[in-house]
């Protein structure tokens, strides 16, 4: 993911949290700490908070722990709900822990990082045809925040459940990567109700358009340049805008692919904006956009680009509404 300008998070008022230690976030002193952290699961309530552990917060404000105390939030429409779960301050361009629950790393069975995808449903994972089709003994790892900490960085642990079936679309074009999408069967179902960091998101209508109007975020651990750039430890966003394809096609005619370059309709386009991308490594990961009445729902699977991050050429993405029915023949859903 490519982000070199922007707002910056604010940095003051964070606590940290070390590996194994209790991690709290610091909150004003004359509200109570958020209620917003199910723990149904046993092992979120195994390790007891003790007062003294814990790291002073600066000035008024006192440290709020992830406890059996907080309460259950069901999400609403069942998808698309974002549960942002006190950590510690993200850094510029990062997201917050619990923010993307449907965020899925692609591992093979020697843990290298393959690629992106996202949560659909308790057993099915999206993602871009053109990171799995070559791979076996593919596992999906839910829950992730930072790849630093491989066994469990807070009291939320991430989770790996490996996937049985890897369905790539028929009309899949391992060159022009046209109908870039597949969908993963996992060996067993994720509850996830019993994890305040893991969760489904929505799927498109079919042919739904989207627009500039929207506000939509792509999430990865994607390099950060694409010259040179590094994967990125901690799970990165960006907003982008949404890029008609007629003008997205103008656009990239204009690059090395030429003027005879003509972008099929199962991809679409955002971005555009120099500093902003997606990158090398950003693959299958979903772009993200938000509205009331249907939640947060994924609108595009990164697949390609020209560069990154170049100002006046979008990153290219498989695009989700366009490919709904294969989603839908081969899920059900
Ligand atoms: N093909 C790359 C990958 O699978 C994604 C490249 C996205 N590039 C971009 N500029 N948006 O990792």
């Amino acid at each position: 993911m490519v982000l070199v300008e922007g707002p910056l998070n604010p940095s003051s008022g964070g606590a940290m949290g070390q590996r194994g230690e209790r991690v709290c976030a610091c909150f004003p002193a004359n509200q109570n700490c958020p209620k917003v952290i199910p723990s149904t699961d046993d092992a979120l309530t195994t390790r007891i908070v003790h007062e003294e552990d814990v790291g002073p917060c600066p000035g008024e404000k006192v440290c709020c722990f992830i406890d059996e105390n907080f309460s259950t939030v069901q999400p609403p429409q069942g998808c698309g709900v974002q549960n942002p779960i006190p950590y510690r301050q993200p850094g510029f361009a990062e997201a917050t822990f619990g923010e993307y629950p449907w965020m899925a790393v692609l591992l093979n069975s020697a843990d290298d990082f393959k690629g992106a995808g996202a949560l659909i449903a308790e057993d099915w994972v999206l993602t871009a045809a053109h990171k799995v089709y070559n791979e076996r003994n593919l596992k999906v790892r839910l829950g992730e925040h930072d790849r630093r900490f491989p066994q469990d960085h807070s009291t939320l642990s991430h989770i790996d459940v490996p996937v049985s079936r890897t369905i790539i679309h028929p009309g899949f074009n391992n060159k022009s990567l046209a109908n870039d999408i597949a969908v993963l069967q996992l060996q067993r179902s994720v509850n996830t109700r019993e994890f305040p960091h893991i969760g489904i998101v929505c799927l498109p209508a079919e042919r739904q358009l989207f627009e500039a109007e929207n506000a939509c975020w792509v999430t990865g651990y994607g390099k950060s340049d694409f010259d040179g750039g590094a994967l990125q430890d901690i799970l990165k966003e960006v907003d982008l805008p949404i890029v008609d394809s007629t003008a997205c096609e103008i656009r990239l005619r204009r690059t090395k692919l030429g003027e005879e370059f003509i972008l099929d309709d199962s991809f679409l386009c955002a971005g555009g904006i120099a500093g902003k991308d997606a990158c090398t490594g950003d693959g299958g990961a979903p772009l993200v956009c938000f509205s009331e009445r249907q939640g947060w729902t994924v609108v595009g699977l990164v697949a390609w680009g020209i560069g990154c991050a170049q100002g006046d050429v979008p990153g290219v993405y498989a695009n989700v509404a366009q490919l709904r029915s294969f989603i839908r023949d081969n899920t059900g859903l």
